[in-house]
């Protein structure tokens, strides 16, 4: 028989982090160690490579992040969203170099632009519009710099886990008699129980194919009609109105379009996705029965 395979997570309280938690269990070729900020502080280069020594991973899932989009914008946070989202990718995959880990390491569909008009394919180039998509593209070039990583863009995840925009729009949709929903934004959004499930199976697979892919649920919508489809599944009475991003203006730009070409995570690694309505109606029977 052969012994479990050494799984390390990073940022394990967080939704994908949770996500994967949760289907730990059902998989007993894999141990996993469930790392928080507590249990490994990534910005320590000499804590990363300590803790790597003594565990040996053989996988690292690095789902730690600044993903405060906003906040990231002000002074004092871009220095802790630079120190997380690059600093520490590199620290990780330096130790993982060094221990002969594997890292998939999680980025993110702002990266780009989103001035595209099809679907972004991995090899599209980067020009991220936020601090927080700037320090998530350093993440990625500091990965990269080793050959083992596998790096997984997203898009607009939720879970039944943290802080998130379905959970928001459940919330809001009960407080106010009417919202606005911002309706010229274009993407997929990512049920990250899927996401953690792909990421798992690669694993599986015992395939390995460095490189960088993409993983969204199927389809693409607007964060208008994201809402919609929430409103529907909950019967709410709450009025909806579309409204443009100048309309709702953030600290952050945000791309207007960033759906994703999930061909190569799906031809290499033969990952069946579900569509994002599926998966919607999946989170919140969930959150319905929590
Ligand atoms: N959320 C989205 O819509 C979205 C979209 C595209 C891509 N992504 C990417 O997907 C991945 C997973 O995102 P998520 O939504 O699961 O994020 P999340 O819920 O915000 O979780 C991130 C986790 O990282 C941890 N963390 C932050 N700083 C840390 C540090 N210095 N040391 C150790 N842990 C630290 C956080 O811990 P604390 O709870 O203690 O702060 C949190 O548990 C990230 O790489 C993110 O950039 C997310």
């Amino acid at each position: 028989m052969q012994s479990p395979v050494k799984v390390l997570v990073t940022g394990s309280n967080g939704q994908l982090g949770s996500e994967i938690r949760e289907l730990a269990a059902a998989y007993p070729d894999l141990v996993f160690d469930f790392t928080d900020r507590a249990t490994l502080q990534l910005t320590s280069e000499a804590e990363v490579k300590e803790y790597f020594e003594q565990l040996r991973p053989q996988y690292v899932i690095n789902c730690a992040a600044y993903t405060a989009v906003d906040k990231a914008e002000e002074g004092a946070a871009q220095a802790e969203a630079e120190r997380i989202n690059a600093l520490a990718v590199g620290y990780l995959a330096k130790a993982c170099t060094a221990v002969g880990a594997k890292l998939i390491h999680v980025s993110t569909d702002y990266v780009f632009d989103g001035t595209a008009s099809q679907p972004y394919k991995p090899s599209d180039l980067p020009n991220p519009v936020s601090v927080y998509g700037v320090t998530k593209l350093k993440g990625e070039l500091l990965a990269a710099q080793y050959t083992d990583v596998l790096i997984i863009r997203t898009a607009w995840v939720y879970s039944s886990f943290g802080k998130n925009f379905v959970k928001t729009m459940i919330r809001l949709m009960a407080e106010k008699p009417a919202i606005n929903v911002v309706a010229d934004q274009y993407g997929s959004p990512t049920y990250a129980a899927d996401l953690a499930a792909a990421i798992i199976s690669i694993i599986r697979s015992g395939k390995w194919v460095r490189g960088i892919y993409h993983y969204t649920n199927e389809g693409k919508t607007s964060w208008y009609e994201f809402a919609r489809a929430i409103h529907a599944l909950i019967h709410s009475s709450c009025i909806i109105s579309p409204i443009s991003t100048a309309g709702y203006p953030t600290p952050a730009r945000r791309p207007a379009y960033s759906v994703l070409d999930k061909t190569g995570i799906k031809e290499t690694y033969g990952i069946i996705i579900p569509a994002w309505e599926k998966s919607l109606k999946k989170c919140m029977d969930k959150l319905q029965l929590q």
